[in-house]
């Protein structure tokens, strides 16, 4: 039997109505065989300051033991003005420090984002980077861009559109073997 993958889901959107968290909440639908998606809340996460960095808040403490234990991350990074939100920066900023304890190292990721015209290749470039500063093994592909994102979900959030659908599984199904692979 395939060993069991628990991958936590990072969205950078705290919007009610995000397409990104949105986009979580599809992946949780079509897992393959043998994993779970757990989605962080990161509405709790307080502005960064290096004097608590060795006595963090609750809800960072928290987040770090959730992104410990997961076998996989995988994040949903909407574009603000060519880059990633500050919420998804100033949490990973949080989780990083202090760097003896960073739980990032070594984690097998996937990034992916909707919206805006170019479906966050900008945003998910400079992603790239900073996964690249604190070793995640990301995933090199696919990728997946979600552009236009308001005509690809419905009222409800759910990814109505099928090529967009069919490139979410391969992203899930894709991270869900690095993450064995990678074990
Ligand atoms: C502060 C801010 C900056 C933005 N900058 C960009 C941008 O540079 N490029 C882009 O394509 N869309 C940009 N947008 C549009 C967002 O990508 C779009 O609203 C997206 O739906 C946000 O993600 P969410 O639906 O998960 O909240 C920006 C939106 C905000 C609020």
């Amino acid at each position: 039997m395939a060993t069991h993958i628990h991958i936590l889901g990072i969205s950078g959107s705290l919007r009610r109505g995000s397409f990104n968290t949105a986009l979580l909440r599809n992946a949780q639908a079509m897992l393959p065989e043998g994993a779970s998606l757990e989605i962080a809340d990161l509405s709790g996460i307080p502005l960064f300051n290096q004097d608590d960095e060795h006595a963090p808040p609750e809800a960072v403490v928290a987040l770090k033991a959730k992104i410990a234990g997961a076998d996989a991350l995988l994040f949903a990074v909407p574009e603000y003005n060519h880059s990633i939100p500050g919420v998804l920066k100033n949490a990973i900023d949080w989780a990083s420090r202090p760097v003896a304890d960073q739980p990032f190292s070594g984690k097998p990721a996937a990034v992916m984002g909707a919206g805006g015209r170019f479906g966050t290749a900008r945003a998910q470039l400079h992603f790239r980077q900073i996964a690249a500063c604190l070793n995640m093994l990301l995933l090199p592909k696919p990728e997946l861009m979600i552009p236009s994102a308001q005509q690809k979900f419905d009222a409800d959030g759910a990814l109505t559109d099928p090529e967009a659908r069919e490139q979410l599984k391969a992203l899930v199904d894709a991270l869900v073997a690095w993450a064995r692979k990678l074990r």
